[in-house]
């Protein structure tokens, strides 16, 4: 389908605004984790610390949590499935509801998680991969579920 611009040549200004769209676009494609959090995540978690009473804080917890294979498989589930349970988080109880976040490519969870775990004190921090978070995507299951396999996880590895 050809298109036909007024003039033979493409004007100055056009070519400028082309040139402002493809910069605008390559910005999309290479948000840094901080802004995928902001943009995600942090309407319910904050800074990383939560809500008391209703939404869990992350920061200090993600990177001791993903110290074990089991653990770090927990964490990937929950951004795949969602989680929706009675839990405990540093000794305080929460009972809502986290959605699932499969819009989200592998790689900008797996960069969330890690940017996360990064702000923990457990070194060296703990990193996801594009392929921890395919592999928790593979394996669709409820957010009730996802709740009931962290109560046996805590069992054998109590979660901070
Ligand atoms: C709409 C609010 C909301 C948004 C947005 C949200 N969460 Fe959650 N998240 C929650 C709630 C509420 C819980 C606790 C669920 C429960 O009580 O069972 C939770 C739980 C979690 C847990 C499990 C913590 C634990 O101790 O087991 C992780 C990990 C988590 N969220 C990470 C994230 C990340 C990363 C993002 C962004 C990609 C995100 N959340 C976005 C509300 C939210």
């Amino acid at each position: 389908m050809a298109v036909k611009f007024p003039s033979r040549r493409p004007t100055l200004l056009s070519v400028v605004m082309l040139g402002a769209l493809s910069l605008s676009l390559t910005d999309c494609s290479r948000k840094s984790p901080k802004m995928l959090y902001g943009s995600n995540c942090g309407i319910c978690h904050h800074s990383g610390d939560g809500m008391p009473g209703s939404v869990p804080p992350l920061v200090g917890r993600i990177d001791k949590i993903a110290s074990t294979p089991a653990g770090k498989q927990y964490l990937a589930n929950v951004l795949m499935n969602g989680v929706s349970g009675p839990i405990t988080a540093n000794g305080q109880p929460y009972n809502a509801e986290m959605p699932p976040f499969r819009y989200l490519k592998d790689d900008e969870v797996a960069q969330i998680l890690s940017w996360l775990s990064a702000r923990g004190t457990t070194q060296p921090a703990p990193e996801f991969s594009a392929q921890d978070i395919a592999a928790a995507r593979a394996n669709r299951i409820s957010s009730g579920r996802v709740a009931t396999e962290r109560e046996t996880l805590n069992k054998t590895t109590p979660l901070p």
